[in-house]
């Protein structure tokens, strides 16, 4: 539905429910943090524990309920994602931020085992999570946010050819989705972020001081992003890939 208003109210997820992934740190932790603050009610999934996510929305006076799931597998995504609806309930917004980035950064030593994990985790499982999320959408409408990376647009800096491959599959996916589900009000928008102040690029060899803004992006500034995304701020935007790296690169 159309958005009419400009407050803050705009970008209220208040009575909604929120499936986040990646939720136990980093992006997806942030994401959680930041929509709770908004109002929601959301659901985390992560292999790690996300009992820090968990206190923090907690201590914010937040609901949050936590599923320890390999987002590759689609049959326990779907069993968390059911958990999290109670039932057949409805789900209101999905942000996919679990990745991992791959121990290959070059083509020669990528061999079909790594390959297969790296898109397992990114583009399966963001795939897993979009279909187990869709049909719990489509009466009511709904706003899915995928984090891809700029490495999917201009072919990484550092990251090797299968975290690319993953993450600029990730912002094809959205715009697929978004055609497709449309007339059901399912927007469905993409992130990519530069480098951004996490474990992921930790000891990488990542750089900021070749960086516009000469620093890292936090994750509170991608949660920002998806906060916009995901609320009725964003009623005109679907099918987007949205940058969030600082001016590093202007597509
Ligand atoms: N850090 C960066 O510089 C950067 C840049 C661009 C895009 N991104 C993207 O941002 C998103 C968040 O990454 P981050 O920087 O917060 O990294 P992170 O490593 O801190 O967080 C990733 C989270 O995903 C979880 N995860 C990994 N594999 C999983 C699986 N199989 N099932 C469920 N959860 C799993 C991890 O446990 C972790 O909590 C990712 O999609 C990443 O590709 C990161």
């Amino acid at each position: 539905m159309a958005n009419t208003r400009t407050g803050p109210e705009a970008f209220s997820l208040e009575g909604r429910l929120a499936v986040v992934t990646g939720a136990s740190r980093g992006v997806g932790q942030a994401t959680a943090v930041a929509f709770c603050r908004a109002g929601a009610r959301v659901a985390l999934l992560d292999v790690l524990d996300m009992d820090e996510t968990v206190e923090q929305i907690k201590s914010l006076g937040g609901e949050a309920d936590a599923y320890r799931v390999d987002v590759s597998d689609r049959s326990a995504v779907q069993d968390a994602v059911r958990g999290a609806a109670g039932g057949a309930g409805r789900i209101d917004v999905l942000v996919t931020a679990a990745a991992i980035y791959g121990d290959t950064t070059g083509i020669d030593d990528l061999d079909e085992a790594e390959l297969e994990r790296v898109l397992g985790v990114n583009l399966k499982g963001t795939l897993w999570c979009v279909q187990a999320v869709l049909p719990r959408m489509r009466e009511h409408g709904g706003n899915i946010v995928c984090i891809g990376s700029l490495a999917g647009k201009i072919g990484g800096v550092l990251a090797g050819p299968a975290y690319v491959a993953s993450k600029g599959g990730i912002h094809a996916i959205v715009k697929w989705v978004a055609k497709a589900e449309a007339a059901n009000k399912i927007y469905a928008n993409a992130i990519a972020p530069g480098a951004i102040d996490t474990q992921m690029i930790a000891g990488k060899g990542y750089q900021s001081n070749n960086l516009p803004l000469k620093r890292f992006a936090q994750p509170e500034e991608i949660a920002s992003a998806a906060l916009f995304l995901a609320s009725p701020a964003s009623s005109y935007v679907t099918g987007t890939v949205m940058d969030v790296n600082g001016g590093f690169f202007m597509g």
